[in-house]
């Protein structure tokens, strides 16, 4: 089964998918009720779904390119995703509390390892779980009365789904320990203007046809190459710039001879326009 039927089929309680003909996936967290906060079960969820995709989607065995790109979006309008889910943390145990997070921080990567592009739609609250799932996505796009947070301190917590890792990777060192030491909420066009968030949009049909704009424009590009930038960027996050540079220069040349590769340079000498994947 192909990534694309895969994610069509699938069956999760807490998670509704969706693919356009595009190969433009949408994965909402279905928990309107609880502003889609992430209990163990959506974590579940979602560890399964992204394993599978993950095993299915991109250079994988066969190539399979029937997904090309992704949106992480919170069902309903008030909520992308309110935080973990402070009911059922507030029973846990140290132990408990590991495997929570333990499984949680999986899925964070398992979004990051996608080898297409994908979007975090955020509209109405992103705090604490909710900011961090939505900045394991390549960048996130927001309504302008979408609202972002770390309230975890106010717990008796600390951010535990990568928060204190990923947060100042967007804003800043300064600003991250501004919003993570008091719990501060901001704005949209304060997350946007932190470089948190890189678009913003009137309302939720606007936030949608927007992300679909964008990735539209990813579908036109060769899957194979933004897969490898996204690797080659992944893996040179934690290099200085001599080895990110060194990493950088062996996937460049790892792309000529591809099919992409030669499609591309071909299209463009002949004057026509690429096919991909060739
Ligand atoms: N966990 C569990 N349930 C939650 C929730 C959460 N994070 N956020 C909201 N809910 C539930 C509420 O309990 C409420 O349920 P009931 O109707 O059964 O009472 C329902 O969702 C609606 O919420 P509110 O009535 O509170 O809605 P509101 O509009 O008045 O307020 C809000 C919205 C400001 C987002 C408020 O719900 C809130 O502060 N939520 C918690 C936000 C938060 O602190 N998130 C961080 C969690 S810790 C974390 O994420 C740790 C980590 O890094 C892993």
């Amino acid at each position: 089964m192909s990534a694309a039927d895969f994610l069509k089929n699938a069956k999760f309680e807490t998670l509704k998918t969706a693919v356009d003909e595009l190969g433009i996936a949408t994965i909402e967290i279905n928990r309107p009720q609880a502003l889609n906060a992430l209990s163990a079960l959506v974590v579940s969820d979602l560890h399964e779904l992204l394993t599978e995709l993950s095993s299915r989607a991109g250079l994988n065995g066969e190539q399979d390119w029937s997904v090309r790109g992704l949106i992480l979006a919170g069902a309903g309008d008030k909520s992308f995703v309110a935080g973990a889910d402070i009911a059922e943390m507030r029973d846990m145990n140290e132990m408990q509390a590991l495997a929570y997070a333990g499984k949680a921080q999986e899925v964070t990567k398992l979004f990051g390892a996608l080898p297409f592009p994908t979007v975090a739609a955020v509209d109405g609250w992103a705090l604490g779980g909710g900011c961090e799932i939505a900045m394991c996505c390549d960048f996130i796009y927001a309504t302008e009365s979408a609202v972002f947070g770390q309230p975890e301190v106010g717990l008796g917590l600390i951010p535990g789904f990568g928060g204190t890792v990923r947060l100042h990777r967007f804003v800043g060192s300064a600003k991250a320990r501004e919003m993570i030491f008091t719990g501060m909420r901001i704005t949209a066009a304060e997350a946007q203007e932190a470089g948190l968030v890189t678009k913003l949009f009137a309302d939720r049909d606007a936030l949608f046809n927007g992300v679909h704009e964008t990735l539209k424009l990813a579908t036109k590009q060769s899957p194979t190459a933004i897969a490898r930038a996204k690797a080659t960027m992944a893996a040179t996050e934690s290099q200085s710039i001599s080895e990110g540079l060194t990493t950088e220069l062996s996937n460049f040349a790892a792309c000529f001879g591809t099919p992409d590769m030669v499609e591309g340079t071909s299209a463009f000498v002949a004057k026509r326009k690429p096919q991909y994947p060739a």
